[in-house]
């Protein structure tokens, strides 16, 4: 045994004296020739087929291809869960009575991006901003349908606990119960009840030193392991796994009970008026879905979220046809498990889907949103992020407040690493929807791209002042 073990060692030798790579560098994917081993205090993370990072954290190295990796663990328990809790069914937000029903079959066609205030059953274009909660509504419910699955409402059963950091958090809806919880670092400055921003993951951005982090582990909620960890995690123990909620959905639920418990632990010293969201790539495509759907998150800040995330369905098929290598949505479904399998069909016919995702910061207006963006690498979307999210603040702009979302893409700088160049920007946000600083100026939209976009081919809607 102690033989084996000596000769497995030195044979493990010769990998760890090659280059590494630094904190946030590339270290595998298609075609990547480099290193594929991290500096100590990070780990090689997997983000997609074309891309893995350096990430820090102090989790052990990956184990050395001379041995053999653990065998994958089984995706469901071996012994029988309790019944979950069958999903509600219909539109989660509560019915608005002067708003149209939505109708239950939808045949839609448009290889344009929808036009955010046309309601989906036809009519009139929104011309209000009363009007526009119906509408707000309205593409809660198909994103819901089509592609991300049904983000529940709050449970039955909500109680939290804090002690030494740590906010436990306890949830129920009638069947099993589920626990979970997030650390919360107070700030070093500013008093009680803090600001915080509630991180997937940890923060790749700087955070305020007046703000408290809370670090959200979401893959506790559900796991984005690959297309075979559907439906693994604490979320489908209470739900169950019926294919409905995707990863991006079971999250922003998980993030909107982080709230609640907040909101009933005032030993937890934060001020749930003025709370954040963040996330990097993966995670970034989680923040911002999670900014979509809870409206006490005061602002979200999605970075390199590009697919799935700050990028349009239609506008990543428009970078492939023109023969860039962007992930596209029949792509990204092939990868891992962040949307409902409802998507699957619209995927390789992306016309057919009423909303894009343009229409995430209609979900969000008029709170804060700053949308960070890399200018390269082709997987993420540049092209079809930054003009994705300039289309969607056209939503801000009909709703008198196009400062309060920002869209900003430097480049040169590794994946989740943010350059110092955005900063600024960053700040100003802060300031504004954290801060309390409400007269500073959110006025940013740009790029150190260049891109030829074709506008009239994927718009064919004014943008309205709404009244
Ligand atoms: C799955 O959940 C959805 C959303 O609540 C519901 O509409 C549907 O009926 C469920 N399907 C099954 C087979 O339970
Ligand atoms: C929806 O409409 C399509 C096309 O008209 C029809 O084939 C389908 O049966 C309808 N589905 C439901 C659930 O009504
Ligand atoms: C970021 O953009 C630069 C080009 O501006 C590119 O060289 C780099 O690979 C990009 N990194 C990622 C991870 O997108
Ligand atoms: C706000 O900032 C933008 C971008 O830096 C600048 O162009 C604009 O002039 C500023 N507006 C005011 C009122 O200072």
């Amino acid at each position: 045994m102690a033989f084996h073990f000596a000769s497995l060692l030195l044979l493990a030798l010769p990998v760890f004296t090659r280059a590494q790579s630094p904190v946030w560098g590339q270290c595998g994917g298609l075609g990547w020739t480099g290193p594929t081993t991290c500096v100590s205090g990070s780990v090689c993370t997997r983000s997609n087929d074309w891309y893995s990072q350096c990430l820090p954290g102090n989790q052990p190295p990956p184990p050395s291809t001379t041995i053999p990796p653990p065998a994958d663990p089984p995706i469901t328990t071996t012994s029988t869960p309790p019944p979950p809790t069958s999903l509600p069914t219909g539109a989660p937000p509560p019915p608005i009575p002067f708003c149209a029903t939505i109708p239950g079959n939808i045949t839609y066609s448009n290889t344009r991006l929808p036009d955010p205030f046309l309601p989906i059953g036809g009519g009139t274009r929104v011309s209000t901003k009363g009007q526009w909660e119906c509408r707000r509504r309205e593409i809660s419910e198909l994103f819901q349908r089509y592609e991300l699955g049904v983000v529940p409402p709050k449970p039955s059963s909500v109680t939290a606990s804090f002690s030494g950091g740590t906010l436990s958090i306890t949830v129920a809806n009638g069947g099993p119960s589920i626990s979970f919880s997030v650390s919360i670092t107070a700030p070093s400055t500013g008093t009680a009840p803090f600001p915080a921003i509630i991180a997937y993951g940890a923060p790749s951005i700087p955070v305020p030193n007046s703000v408290a982090v809370i670090r959200f582990n979401n893959d506790d909620i559900a796991v984005q392991q690959n297309t075979g960890s559907r439906g693994s995690g604490k979320f489908y123990t209470l739900y169950g796994n019926n294919h409905s909620a995707g990863a991006l959905a079971a999250w922003a639920w998980g993030v909107s009970r982080i709230v609640d418990a907040l909101e009933i632990t005032p030993s937890a010293r934060i001020d749930t008026t003025r709370l954040a969201v963040t996330g990097c790539s993966r995670n970034g495509k989680g923040a911002i879905v999670a900014g979509a759907f809870e409206p006490r998150i005061a602002l979200t800040i999605p970075q390199e979220s590009g697919s799935g995330g700050s990028a349009c369905w239609r506008l990543s098929d428009y970078q492939k046809s023109q023969g860039q290598n962007v992930q596209t949505a029949s792509q990204i479904i092939t990868e891992n498990v962040w949307f409902s399998k409802n998507f699957d069909t619209f995927t390789s016919q992306v016309s057919r889907l009423s909303v894009d995702h343009h229409l995430l910061p209609g979900l969000i207006v008029p709170r804060g949103l700053l949308v960070i963006e890399n200018t390269s690498q082709e997987w993420l979307g540049a092209l079809s992020s930054y003009q994705c999210q300039r289309v969607g603040r056209r939503i801000y702009e009909a709703y008198g407040v196009p400062n309060n979302m920002g869209v900003s893409q430097v480049g040169n700088h590794n994946h989740c690493a943010f350059p110092s160049s955005q900063q600024a920007e960053l700040t100003a946000f802060f300031n504004k929807f954290l801060l309390g600083q409400g007269s500073t100026n959110t006025s940013i939209v740009r790029t150190d791209g260049s891109f030829n976009f074709p506008e009239t081919q994927f718009i064919d809607w004014t943008t309205p002042t709404l009244a």
